[in-house]
């Protein structure tokens, strides 16, 4: 399956299951920083449908010791090891091989197999880290159940923790000591895990619906044990969720979470030990903010329900990454919907989707959910598998209702559990348990780049006719698109602003709620209409479309005023604001209507001020770039603050009396109102600040601030509006938090968004002093990612300069942590939409790390960013 063809890449149509099985495995680790021993018992056993195939098991850059077949050892003439691949031709029958491997985590700079992180030894093997550690079938459709045994010096590693129940400690001589662990459910290798070192926890315990008693621990290193309090708790709330939303219950008797600085992604869903990045565990008041907590909880939600979504049932191949990270994204947003406010939450996802994930699906690197082939599996965690794959679980929400949805689920679980799983399965399951034929729905999977729909309406006679066409632009390796099945929601309004319930006369499918698309073009037809309705689309942002059609910004405003649903007023408010920032509406009558929008809101005490904070976030530099066919950088960043500093003139009222009177309420702690009430302040904060050179007000919130997301939010004003108390600020900051490397992230992204040219340099003196971490990749954001994704001043220099800061970057960091060198280098990919000298200065600093990239991950970017 994982066997590249001539062409350098892994295809889907060359699936064949494993030759050979793993019934158990039995692993037992002598672990050092600089030289573990892995010992490996593995039960195998040919698959009778393939005989007579050569046992082949992956293992890269392991030094072999010893190995034996059936208990005999094996002399070199029995096997080939290449540093990649082990190859064994003598076994014919079942039998049992045993292997014994050095590796040296503290060289281990990847973070994936096993590696150090401060006094910890950790592992991460998704996808393929398995390999790093031992000889193995490192593929998700290998499943076997495993014992692993963990023995360490106990005074350096008083805490072991693997995969499964605890079956047992006991103390060794020479001050070790060994714990054993069971894990009885067939798992995959990528969710292997272990975690060991001087551990501290917080911990609970409950009976799940089932009735089993289960431990849930959240671990930390001693200091920061104190800060892992609120993840608890998110995981006790996910586990609930999932029993109540999904019938899904806990499967073993404990549950364990540790938190690790190092660590490449957000978190991992080990199979009963979960490993996170520090940043999604760690927070109190005084050094994470609300949108902290609120990250926490829905990372910590969405790695416990991995359990059941990709856990219990996990992927048969790569190629099916979505089926376990789209549904998990969609579980997890139903989760922080349900527990909080499902219109902020979808505005969220709505934001990445339209800023991040249409770049990526219109860019360089734009593929299907489902890819048909890959390079390096480690480029395709990306937001087109994660977030629209889980809009597509979302429409098949939408298109189905929650009854059937849940039928459905029901279903898939029951009929896949303890197997590895297709996308094929996943759509089988909904359309057995509705009777619904999903095979055209099954092309949101196969075909990349983001559908629009173009509606043009027409009123005579008293019809009112509406054209509706698909299409999907061409994305690399697919030039044509076949029409996708599209739930359309939409609404007509009478003059009056009453509802028009009639059906329209159409061949499109209708539904309680609009329309369902399954050609390229449709019509509707309402008759007998005294004069032409106002007609909304895409309530909820349903499909994730790209919809055009001709409004005026009277008709947006009028919309705005008639929509109850707060995720459609505010849906409206971006609109009203793209329309006057990039054109296609008067853009006096839209600023007008916008700032009446805008001022209506903040007037209106009853609107919930985290709704107010959404609407006044204009859309971001990405959401516009997106929407427009040539980026001229300066130009778009110019024209949308010149219309934030009119609106803030105009609001300058309204938004001093919010920013006043919501005081009293920001000053709580963690509940609903006072985080809603520090994000209006905040934003409120950033909007006047622009009237003050001397930004008093946001000197006065630094000073007093009681809390991480006052102090920062006014820290970040000071620097990014060039305050004159912005160096002492920033000074004081940085001695406070020292100690603390996540607050020091903050600071440093802080300087590295501030968003001027100049930024550029100093982003290359924070690489020129101690705080550079190269192998820490949350250091490595904060002063990288947060400088190439979100500062587009300095990064589009005009003289080249941040190109070339973060392309060198990137060949540097290739050695380091391919993972992290790779994801810097998809900063670039939209780069062909620059205007003029950009584009050419970014195409000269790509085409300059030709042949100088070290690593398949980066490599394999590149490529596909210079299309060769
Ligand atoms: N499966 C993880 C998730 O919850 C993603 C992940 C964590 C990952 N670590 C990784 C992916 C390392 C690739 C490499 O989404
Ligand atoms: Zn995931």
């Amino acid at each position: 399956m994982s066997v590249p063809r001539d062409d350098g890449f892994v295809h889907l149509a060359d699936y064949t299951p494993p030759a050979w099985r793993i019934l158990h495995a039995e692993l037992a680790f002598e672990l050092d920083p600089d030289d573990t021993q892995v010992s490996a018992r593995l039960q195998l056993e040919p698959d009778p449908a393939q005989p007579g195939q050569v046992l082949v098991l992956d293992g890269v850059d392991l030094e072999l010791v010893d190995i034996r077949l059936d208990g005999r050892a094996l002399s070199p003439a029995d096997y080939a090891y290449d540093g990649r691949h082990l190859r064994l031709p003598g076994p014919r029958q079942p039998c049992v091989l045993e292997t014994r491997v050095r590796i040296r985590p503290a060289a281990n700079t990847r973070l994936e197999g096993l590696y150090r992180s401060g006094a910890l030894l950790l592992t991460q093997c998704e996808a393929q880290g398995f390999r790093r550690i031992t000889f193995f079938a490192d593929r998700p459709d290998v499943m076997p159940r495993w014992r692993i045994v963990l023995r360490a010096p106990k005074a350096a590693y008083p805490v072991l923790l693997a995969n499964g129940n605890p079956a047992g400690t006991r103390d060794l001589d020479d001050g070790r000591h060994e714990a054993a662990w069971d894990n009885p459910h067939p798992t995959p290798a990528y969710l292997f895990a272990i975690a060991a070192g001087p551990l501290e926890r917080v911990s609970t315990a409950l009976d799940t619906a089932e009735g089993r008693r289960v431990e849930l621990n959240v671990w930390a290193e001693a200091a920061d044990v104190a800060r892992c309090a609120y993840a608890l708790g998110a995981v006790e709330r996910s586990l609930r969720w999932d029993e109540q939303r999904f019938g899904r219950c806990y499967d073993l008797d404990v549950f364990n979470v540790v938190a690790a600085q190092d660590f490449t992604m957000g978190a991992m869903e080990n199979k009963g030990l979960n490993i996170f990045n520090a940043r999604y565990i760690l927070a109190d008041e005084a050094t994470a903010t609300d949108a902290d907590f609120l990250a926490i909880e829905s990372v910590v939600a969405h790695e416990y329900l991995h359990n059941w979504s990709g856990n219990r049932v996990t992927l048969r191949d790569w190629f099916q990454l979505s089926l376990k990270e789209g549904l998990t994204v969609f579980r997890d947003s139903e989760f922080s919907a349900d527990l909080h406010s499902r219109a902020l939450k979808r505005i969220e996802a709505v934001r990445l989707l339209r800023g991040r994930q249409f770049a990526e699906d219109a860019g360089a690197l734009a593929h299907a959910v489902r890819p048909d082939r890959y390079r390096e599996i480690s480029n395709f965690y990306t937001l087109t598998i994660y977030e629209k794959g889980a809009e597509i679980v979302r429409l098949l929400h939408t298109l189905l209702g929650e009854t059937a949805f849940r039928a459905g689920m029901d279903r898939y679980f029951a009929d896949n559990d303890g197997r590895a799983a297709t996308l094929e399965d996943f759509l089988a399951a909904h359309a057995a348990a509705s009777g619904r034929d999903l095979s055209q729905f099954m092309r949101w999977y196969t075909q990349g780049g983001t559908p629009e729909l173009r509606i043009h309406a027409d009123f005579s006679g008293g019809d009112y006719r509406l054209v509706v066409e698909q299409h999907t632009p061409p994305t690399p390796g697919q030039d044509t698109k076949a029409p996708l099945l599209i739930p359309l929601r939409l609404a007509l309004h009478d003059a009056q602003g009453r509802a028009i319930t009639a059906a329209p006369r159409t061949d499109a499918r209708l539904r309680d709620d609009g329309v369902e698309l399954l050609a390229a073009r449709h019509e509707l037809v309402w008759s007998g209409l005294p004069a032409p309705p106002l007609a909304a689309f895409n309530q909820g942002f349903a499909a994730p479309v790209k919809l055009h059609f001709d409004y005026s910004a009277d008709e947006l405003a009028r919309l705005a005023r008639l929509e109850r649903d707060p995720f459609n007023r505010w849906d409206l408010v971006q609109r009203l604001a793209t329309g006057a920032l990039l054109g296609g509406l008067d853009p006096a009558a839209a600023e007008s209507a916008l700032s009446d929008a805008l001022a209506d809101l903040l007037d209106d005490d009853a609107a919930d001020p985290a709704f107010v904070t959404e609407c006044l976030a204009l859309p971001d530099f990405d959401t516009l770039a997106e929407a427009v066919d040539e980026v001229d950088v300066d130009a778009l960043v110019a024209r949308r603050e010149d219309l934030v500093m009119r609106l803030t003139e105009n609001l300058a009222a309204p938004l001093s009396t919010r920013y006043a009177a919501l005081a009293g309420v920001a000053a709580g702690g963690l509940d609903g109102p006072a985080m809603a009430a520090r994000a209006l302040r905040n934003a409120c904060l950033a909007w006047l600040t622009r009237l003050d050179p001397t930004a008093a007000q946001a000197q006065a919130q630094f000073d007093r601030a009681a809390n991480m997301t006052a102090r920062l939010a006014a820290l970040r004003c000071l620097v990014h509006f060039d305050a004159p108390g912005a160096e002492a600020a920033l000074e004081s900051f940085r001695v406070a938090h020292r100690d603390d490397p996540l607050v020091t992230d903050k600071w440093i992204a802080v300087v590295a968004t501030r968003p001027h040219p100049e930024t550029r340099d100093a982003v290359a003196a924070l690489m020129d002093s101690p705080w550079w971490k190269p192998a820490n990749p949350n250091r490595v954001r904060a002063v990288l990612g947060s400088f190439a994704r979100s500062n587009p001043l300095g990064f589009h220099r005009r003289d080249g300069a941040g190109y070339q800061l973060v392309a060198g970057q990137v060949r540097a960091l290739d050695t380091v942590n391919p993972q992290v060198a790779a994801r810097l280098l998809g900063a670039f990919e939209s780069w062909r939409k620059l205007a003029g000298p950009a584009r050419a200065q970014a195409g000269a600093a790509l085409s300059a790390l030709r042949g100088k990239l070290a690593s398949p991950d980066s490599r394999d970017l590149l490529a596909r960013l210079l299309d060769t």
